[in-house]
């Protein structure tokens, strides 16, 4: 890769993707290959939200190429104090070969960047989250192969996920097709640049309130929570607001035959998503949880390694 970080997937080339996949599937099938890859490199890991994954999987990640990372989390560093970004990216700078951060303000990512000298990793933000997003197209590339062509449809609420998954999409040749509800619709300055990336990929974006409208020949079907981490107290007024949004067996006969279901995970089965479409035969929610890992690793080598 070109780039220093990984801040959103609109910064990457298609070529750069498809690169990123194909060391990824190294990664996977060779993993004793890279045992050194980072072998004496540290990686930060800023965290001001929760998180299963995306912790485990770069902190594995990371002790399988050989190196070791540190998690930071918001309460105990001084950051959780008020130290700023400039000042807390300057110091690490000084100790780390390279930070991931969970923040909620997408800015603060972008402002680690600027600030600091070595890579950083955006790990989820209110507005994006790059590694899920790329980690679901190399899983849907797995499962299909060549993607040129195909559909995905995002069903729910047009947040951090939606943005990414956008931005992906014209990345790998992928229309996409987004159902949200009416007050709930992608960030449309997200939208408009994902938009120019598809008309220069001529790839198509479509945007719509009717989720049987969006998986009409979609292979792949992608819901995420209706209420995101920082949105907790809106969790009841959501629920009201996204009924009828709920991927289950009904919404899935509607897209392709073989299609695919998709989750980033947390899952809350009875919501975004019925237990029988999460746990069902055309669900690939676990294979791309263990993705995470094997992109996660590809990304840290191109960006930290010497190569
Ligand atoms: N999908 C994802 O990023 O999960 P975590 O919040 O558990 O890291
Ligand atoms: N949209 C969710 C994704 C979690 C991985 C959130 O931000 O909480």
């Amino acid at each position: 890769m070109t780039a220093r970080h990984l801040i959103s997937i609109h910064d990457l080339t298609a070529q750069e993707v498809a690169e990123l996949f194909d060391l990824a599937a190294r990664i996977k099938a060779q993993p004793e290959e890279f045992r050194r890859a980072l072998a004496g490199q540290t990686l930060g890991m800023i965290f001001q939200k929760s998180s299963t994954r995306t912790r485990v999987s770069f902190e594995v990640g990371m002790f399988q190429l050989g190196g070791h990372a540190l998690f930071l989390s918001s309460r105990d560093i001084q950051l959780g104090r008020g130290e700023i970004i400039s000042d807390t990216a300057q110091v690490l700078s000084r100790y780390l070969d390279g930070i991931m951060a969970r923040t909620f303000d997408h800015q603060d990512v972008v402002d680690l960047a600027a600030h600091g000298s070595i890579p950083i990793i955006n790990g989820l933000t209110d507005d994006l989250h790059p590694c899920q997003g790329l980690t679901d197209y190399f899983t849907l590339q797995e499962v299909f192969g060549d993607l040129q062509g195909r559909k995905i449809a995002y069903i729910g609420d047009g947040n951090n996920m939606a943005h990414s998954l956008l931005f992906g999409a014209p990345k790998v040749g992928m229309d996409i097709s987004v159902a949200t509800a009416e007050g709930y619709e992608v960030n449309s300055f997200y939208l408009e640049q994902a938009r120019r990336d598809a008309a220069a990929a001529g790839t198509r974006i479509h945007t719509t309130h009717d989720p049987a409208a969006a998986v009409a020949g979609a292979s792949a079907v992608y819901t995420d929570v209706w209420a995101s981490m920082g949105q907790e107290e809106e969790q009841a007024k959501r629920v009201k607001a996204f009924a009828g949004f709920t991927v289950d067996e009904a919404l899935m006969a509607k897209a392709e035959k073989d299609a695919v279901f998709l989750h980033c995970l947390p899952a809350h089965r009875g919501e975004e998503v019925s237990a029988g479409v999460a746990d069902g035969p055309q669900s690939r929610i676990f294979d791309e949880a263990e993705n995470r890992l094997h992109v996660q690793k590809a990304v840290m080598v191109s960006l930290m390694g010497d190569a």
